[in-house]
């Protein structure tokens, strides 16, 4: 007995141990009623936005942060980062309904070959503050490009979807473009 008592004394601190450290380990998740944060049935919401980039001019919305690499013809490397009005019809004297916010990089060397990454910050009823946010490749001269909606905040929490973007009107002089996004997003 007392040469077993040091064995049973050790396992019985082990056990305590591995029931301590597996109750630790699960203490920070919980698994949850989706009732809990008032989410009910999931909505498709379609939006038809249209997206001002304004490159030139007293009051640019895209502003170059790095330049191309020198020769590239598809201006490789470029990062501008952009603050673009969104407004409901092609004009931009139409009504704002939000911005986008966030910066394209050109990431291709064949062609003019754009990775957007930008929040779409809505301003307009019961949307003003909530975003959505957009992370995808758009290949400027192609008639319909399509980027995911990789997530959202406020009435877009969980958001999934994606766009497409088509150009409705573009200067190649100055580089001022505007380009109609239609948002398909699935939310709570
Ligand atoms: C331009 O690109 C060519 C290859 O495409 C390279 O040989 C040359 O050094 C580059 N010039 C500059 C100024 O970077
Ligand atoms: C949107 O929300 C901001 C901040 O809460 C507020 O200042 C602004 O007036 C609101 N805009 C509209 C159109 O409701
Ligand atoms: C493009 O911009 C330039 C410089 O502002 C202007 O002279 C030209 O008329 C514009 N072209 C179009 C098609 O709007």
């Amino acid at each position: 007995m007392a040469r077993l008592f040091p064995t049973l004394c050790s396992q019985f601190f082990f056990c305590i141990f591995i029931i301590l450290a597996a109750a630790d380990d699960e203490s920070f998740v919980r698994s949850m009623d989706r009732k809990l944060l008032g989410l009910k049935k999931e909505k498709l919401s379609h939006f038809r936005l249209y997206w001002h980039d304004i490159v030139g001019g007293q009051n640019p919305t895209a502003v170059r942060v790095v330049p191309p690499s020198s020769n590239s013809s598809t201006a490789f490397g470029l990062i501008s980062v952009i603050d673009d009005p969104l407004t409901m019809g092609p004009k931009l004297s139409s009504k704002m309904v939000g911005r986008a916010q966030g910066f394209y990089t050109s990431a291709s060397q064949q062609e003019l070959g754009l990775m957007m990454a930008m929040n779409f910050a809505f301003m307009e009823g019961k949307y003003n503050g909530s975003t959505i946010t957009i992370l995808g490749r758009n290949i400027v001269f192609s008639k319909v490009r399509e980027m995911p909606v990789i997530g959202g905040s406020g009435l877009f929490r969980f958001a999934r979807g994606y766009v497409q973007a088509k150009t409705h009107w573009l200067n190649l002089t100055t580089g001022d473009a505007v380009v109609e996004y239609n948002c398909y997003v699935m939310h709570y």
